[in-house]
């Protein structure tokens, strides 16, 4: 059954690819890949509420046992939650554990994404393809219909290697359980603040020159987007995250869109070699830890879908996902 359905998965995708490669002709990608040898990687991104990384770590909001056994036992996220789907679906509409003062019901809870990855020994690419869903009329952000995003931190960022996103969600946050609209904060790392409370790390920064030592020793999350535009474009994003998001303000990723009826296919690549302290060097051999968060519907800000922690690795199957060379 299990490997029916991973045959189904491969032949929509080679079909899907078969389309787009006939519209693709007028107007030829810069860097071709040849996605058709590549695994496909379906999983599935879900919309998390306000489950923040202190909510996680809270016996009595997260399960009692759940809290004991990633803390004390080691176990990450995926160990449990890997084939939840149908329990992490019912945020969305307020009937999960996690809290959601805004419930929605006319986008999905959940949204299965294929995810490819591979390098040509210069650069590394990025494939996502994923259904286009309705906004319902009522898009948050009517300029951008859809983001998805991959985020990678090497093994120093130990929250990133276990619990993805969650390294970097916190409760006090824009539109998080704890956010007095005072703060106006954006992701952050915990490392980058001097205490955490169970409603996060508020203003609690640490100095300039401990933040430039955090980043000198690879404690940061860098992050990679393809925005898509109302007119059908799409607009490469990347930064990184410390005490902050931090914006590039000019991306080093380049990003293709090919829409295929209601798929969405985005390809998102940048240089192995990072150019800055900031950007990654992705090094044959080693292994990146992070996920993945899909913007659909229209939605923005916490409004998305998000992964369980993913890691890769180039040239080797370390990792959930081997990023080998073509
Ligand atoms: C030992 C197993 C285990 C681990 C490890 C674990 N969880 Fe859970 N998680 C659970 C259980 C059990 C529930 C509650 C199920 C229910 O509500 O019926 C839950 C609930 C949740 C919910 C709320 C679901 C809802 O319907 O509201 C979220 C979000 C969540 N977990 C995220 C995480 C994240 C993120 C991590 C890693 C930091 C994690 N979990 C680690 C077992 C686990």
């Amino acid at each position: 059954m299990i490997a029916n359905r991973m045959n189904l998965r491969v032949l929509g995708s080679t079909t899907a690819i078969a389309a787009v490669a006939a519209i693709g002709l007028a107007a030829q990608p810069v860097h071709a890949v040849d996605w058709g040898g590549v695994d496909t990687h379906s999983i599935f991104v879900f919309h998390p509420g306000q489950a923040s990384w202190e909510w996680v770590l809270t016996p009595g909001d997260h399960r009692r046992r759940a809290v004991e056994r990633f803390r004390d036992e080691g176990r990450n996220c995926q160990y449990c939650h890997r084939h939840e789907m149908d329990l992490l679906a019912v945020i969305a509409t307020g009937d999960g554990d996690a809290p959601e003062p805004y419930p929605f019901d006319h986008r999905p809870g959940v949204v299965d994404l294929d995810v490819q990855a591979s390098h040509d020994g210069e650069r590394m690419y990025w494939r996502f393809s994923w259904d286009a869903q309705s906004d319902g009329g009522d898009p948050m952000d009517a300029d951008h219909p859809a983001r998805v995003t991959v985020f990678f931190a090497s093994d120093a960022v130990r929250e990133a290697t276990r619990a993805g996103c969650w390294g970097a969600c916190h409760d006090d946050q824009r539109g998080m359980e704890s956010d007095t609209d005072a703060l106006d904060l954006t992701m952050y790392l915990a490392a980058s603040r001097t205490q955490i409370t169970r409603s996060g790390g508020g203003e609690n920064y640490r100095s300039d020159s401990e933040l430039a030592e955090l980043i000198s020793d690879g404690h940061f999350l860098e992050y990679w987007q393809a925005r898509l535009t109302a007119d059908g474009g799409v607009l490469p994003v990347d930064g990184y995250i410390l005490e902050r998001r931090h914006e590039s303000d000019s991306p080093a990723v380049e990003v293709e869109l090919e829409e295929d009826g209601d798929r969405r296919v985005v390809t998102i690549s940048r240089a192995l070699a990072g150019d800055a302290d900031t950007r990654i060097d992705l090094e044959s051999g080693n292994t990146y830890h992070g996920g993945f968060a899909l913007h659909e519907g229209g939605t923005k800000g916490r409004f998305h879908y998000v992964s369980m922690e993913y890691s890769f690795s180039i040239d080797s199957d370390q990792g959930d996902i081997a990023v080998m060379g073509q």
